[in-house]
């Protein structure tokens, strides 16, 4: 169990590393600051986008697999729908002990409810449970907070157990708050904090958009993983369309021929 688990740890660090190599060597700016608007920040999410959802596959067992199954998808499927030749995955993507006719799942015990607080969910379903936006800015608003066990906290997620599992690439980043105030009983104005922007305080090994990209990437696959046949559905539905607009013609056509003589 030991050695499995450290071959585990191997490969992510491997994959990590592959990663972040591939990531450039320009790096987020420090100082730059960011975020005003993140509410409005928007996954823009495409499942027909395959090499999108072949990156985010990559990354999700890089980053995330340590932690999160896929309980639903196995690798088999993966390969076929995402079109990644048997060999690729079996090397890049399959972790040591597993084959193709497994599920997707974490090495993770269920000790982890007692290192991290809670247990890391199953993500097969998230995207449909929260969304394709919710899980973007989930994703880009870790910043440090070192009144947190993990030293990070999440604007999305107030008091998240998941550590800034992305900084490596990404980098830090604080959050600014400005002071506004606002009206109370009795006519006194109380004064509360609002979040102003995100200021990055180290850089990581991607620049922002490069980051972004990988964010988008990741929810996109988890967009796939939370429905898997609907990229058969698409390609199918164009045809079905099709068919049905040669068989009304047809239909029609026929229609014609018959009631010509009757009229
Ligand atoms: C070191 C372990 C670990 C890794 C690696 C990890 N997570 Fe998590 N994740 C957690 C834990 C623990 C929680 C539960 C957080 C909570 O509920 O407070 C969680 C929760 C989540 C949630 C649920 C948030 C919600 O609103 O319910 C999502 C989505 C998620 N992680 C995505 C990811 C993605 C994507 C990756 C890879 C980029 C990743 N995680 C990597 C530990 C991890």
């Amino acid at each position: 169990m030991r050695t499995k688990r450290r071959g585990w740890a191997s490969v992510l660090l491997a994959a990590a590393l592959g990663v972040t190599l591939a990531g450039g060597a320009q790096a987020a700016e420090t100082g730059a600051t960011f975020g005003t608007h993140w509410q409005d920040w928007r996954a823009h999410a495409d499942v027909a986008d395959l090499a999108s959802l072949q990156r985010g596959a990559r990354d999700f067992v890089g980053y995330c697999l340590g932690c999160h199954s896929l309980r639903y998808e196995r690798w088999s499927r993966l390969g076929k729908d995402l079109k990644i030749p048997p060999d690729v995955l079996k090397k890049d993507l399959i972790p040591p002990g597993q084959n193709a006719r497994d599920y997707m799942m974490s090495p993770m015990t269920a000790d982890a409810a007692k290192w991290f607080g809670k247990q890391p969910p199953d993500l097969s379903l998230i995207a449909r449970y929260r969304g394709t936006n919710y899980l973007y800015r989930y994703l880009e608003t870790f910043y440090v907070d070192s009144g947190r066990p993990t030293g990070v906290n999440n604007l999305v997620y107030p008091s998240v157990a998941m550590p800034d599992v992305l900084s490596s690439l990404e980098g830090l980043k604080v959050a600014v708050y400005r002071t506004v105030e606002v009206p109370g009983p009795h006519g006194t104005r109380i004064k509360r904090q609002v979040f102003a922007h995100f200021r990055q305080v180290a850089p990581g090994s991607m620049t922002r958009e490069q980051f972004n990209q990988f964010v988008h990437d990741t929810v996109n696959f988890l967009d796939y993983v939370s429905d898997p046949p609907r990229l058969q559905r698409h390609r199918l539905g164009v045809w079905v369309v099709l068919f049905l607009m040669v068989f009304t013609t047809l239909a029609w056509l026929l229609y014609r021929e018959y009631w010509k003589d009757v009229r």
